[in-house]
């Protein structure tokens, strides 16, 4: 039995955003500890999700509060009480103010915020309920919810208003979601990585990708993979103590300005 099966007795894993890139590879590495993992993603993500054992996915759209209430309580009846969730579905939507194609509108931003941080709210929401409802382990914990923030959080590029706000409000609600939940043995943390090769950067405009790949000054200078992102959820979710933080994940990697 792995550590992380052994974390919760009938433990069970939802990864949001798992049908692609960091998503698809912790719901990967959680399904190799052996658990049972669900992936809530888009239908059309969904459908191109290469089958893998342990791992079944069910159509959401995380901006639709129902249809993750849906979601989760398939997963429960599935597979039992869900004790850990991996929050990583997201839009990457860079916009200018103002632009030739009449720039970042109050409804561009709004759909930003609603997918990234609307959305996570929604998942680690359900997530809890189910937690909450588990039968505690031996140190009193239920389950533990990681959500994906960014390093634009901190230092956000010109055109990335939006993702910077929604990803910064996910960085902020970290702290009074772990200490709403310690009552019932829930842990909350945050990853914000820094640029890993995933379908969202890979298909960056040529121009974007060469400025976020010309910027890698520290060691090792190259992409994360989306394995490492997996590794250290995995790490993340087995120590007993990290709680109410948001970790960095970047190379030590500081955006420029532009
Ligand atoms: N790749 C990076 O360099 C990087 C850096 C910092 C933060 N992030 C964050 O990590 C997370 C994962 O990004 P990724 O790089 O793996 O991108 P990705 O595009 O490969 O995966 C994102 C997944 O989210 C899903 N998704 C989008 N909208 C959804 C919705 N409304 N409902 C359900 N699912 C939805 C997509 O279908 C996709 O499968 C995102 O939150 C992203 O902002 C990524």
């Amino acid at each position: 039995m792995s550590a992380l099966s052994a974390l919760f007795s009938n433990g069970s894993a939802v990864v949001s955003g798992g049908a692609s890139g960091l998503g698809r590879a912790t719901a990967s590495a959680l399904a190799s500890a052996g658990l049972p993992v669900t992936v809530l993603d888009l239908p059309e993500a969904c459908a191109r999700l290469e089958a893998e054992a342990g791992v079944t996915a069910i159509p959401t759209d995380v901006t639709d509060a129902a249809s993750v209430e849906r979601a989760f309580a398939a997963h429960e009846q599935r597979v039992g009480l869900c004790r850990i969730h991996v929050n990583c579905a997201g839009v990457i939507g860079a916009g200018l103010l103002f632009s030739r194609d009449g720039g970042l509108t109050a409804d561009a931003f709004r759909r930003i915020v609603d997918v990234n941080l609307v959305g996570t709210f929604a998942c680690a929401r359900a997530a809890a309920d189910q937690m909450r409802r588990a039968e505690p382990n031996a140190e009193g914990g239920r389950g533990v919810i990681v959500n994906t923030s960014s390093i634009a959080a901190y230092d956000g590029m010109v055109g990335q208003v939006a993702y910077a706000a929604s990803k910064g409000a996910v960085a902020s609600m970290t702290l009074p979601l772990a200490r709403e939940l310690a009552r019932f043995g829930i842990r909350v943390m945050a990853i914000a990585p820094g640029v890993f090769s995933t379908p969202m950067v890979n298909d960056l405009p040529e121009r974007s990708k060469e400025v976020v790949t010309g910027l890698l000054p520290l060691f090792p200078p190259r992409l994360g993979e989306p394995a490492e992102f997996g590794q250290l959820v995995v790490s993340t979710i087995l120590h007993p103590l990290l709680n109410g933080e948001v970790i960095r994940l970047d190379g030590g990697l500081r955006m420029p300005p532009q």
